[in-house]
């Protein structure tokens, strides 16, 4: 091989073991490590001007955000109540209305403190598949519908821990514990097909399910959070994965003149 055919070698395996790290967009504005103030104005523009996401980031579009598959329900399958619910084709349309009211950690070493994220969407659409099987007394479930659920003023708190990683001599993000916890002021749900044989008992429970909303989230939250849990964690980390934790912050000063601050 010549010299210049080497080369290209070498670029191309450079280029696959390490791709250039993504940045972000130029018109965000970039904040100092733990400048709450400024992350909280600067997530706010992020989000009002990239509805549709950020594929170069990885920031999947906020407006229609496609989820993995979720367990909410899953008891032993014996005995004369039982039940397993699952969902699939799950959307989240909404978070491109969210406003985050608060911030809390991005220190510049970010293991140091937790990370507090507080948002407010007016309105969470999730729509998906569900399969339902399941044993209640004499009534006997095996059914697969569309479900769509309304959380109304839906106000979320995550809670992050976070460990760095090293990659390219940059330092990169990576979420290991979030723990979110959500309020909502009502639960609107609609499954379709929930009784095939009887369409009169698909609506009788649509109305009940509907009236007792309170009874039901207090039942299913402990799975719906673990649902959130997943949507938060795979959405952040996919952008932490792209952009270098430093590349996200303005560059400390240089510490000889002795302005660096965490
Ligand atoms: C988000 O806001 C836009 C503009 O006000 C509105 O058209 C859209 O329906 C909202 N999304 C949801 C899920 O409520
Ligand atoms: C549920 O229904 C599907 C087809 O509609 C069938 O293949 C399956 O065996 C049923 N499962 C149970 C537990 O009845
Ligand atoms: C299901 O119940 C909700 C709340 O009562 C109602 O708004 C909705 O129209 C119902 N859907 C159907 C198809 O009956």
């Amino acid at each position: 091989m010549n010299k210049l055919t080497w080369l290209c070698c070498i670029f191309m395996l450079e280029g696959l073991g390490a791709p250039l790290a993504a940045e972000l967009p130029g018109d965000i504005e970039k904040c100092h490590f733990g400048d709450s103030p400024c992350l909280v104005k600067t997530i706010n523009a992020l989000i009002k001007r990239y509805p549709k996401g950020i594929p170069e980031i990885g920031l999947p579009p906020l407006d229609e955000y496609n989820f993995p598959d979720a367990p909410i329900v899953d008891t032993p399958h014996r005995g004369p109540i039982w039940m397993t619910f699952n969902m699939r084709d799950n959307v989240n349309k909404g978070f491109n209305n969210a406003t985050i009211t608060h911030v809390e950690g991005f220190l510049r070493d970010p293991t140091k403190q937790q990370i507090i994220l507080k948002a407010r969407l007016p309105r969470l659409l999730h729509e998906a598949t569900y399969d339902m099987q399941g044993r209640f007394l004499l009534f006997v479930a095996n059914t697969t519908g569309k479900l769509q659920s309304d959380f109304q003023n839906f106000r979320l708190t995550l809670t992050i821990k976070v460990i760095l990683e090293y990659r390219n001599n940059k330092r990169y993000l990576k979420i290991y514990d979030l723990v979110p916890v959500v309020d909502i002021d009502r639960w609107i749900v609609w499954f379709d097909n929930l009784y095939r044989e009887n369409e009169d008992v698909t609506i009788a429970l649509n109305r009940s399910f509907n009236k007792n909303w309170l009874e039901f989230w207090n039942d299913l939250e402990p799975g719906l959070l673990k649902t959130f849990s997943t949507v938060f964690t795979v959405l952040l980390n996919t952008v932490f994965e792209q952009v270098a934790y430093d590349d996200m912050f303005l560059p400390d000063i240089d510490i000889r003149f002795g302005y660096s601050h965490d």
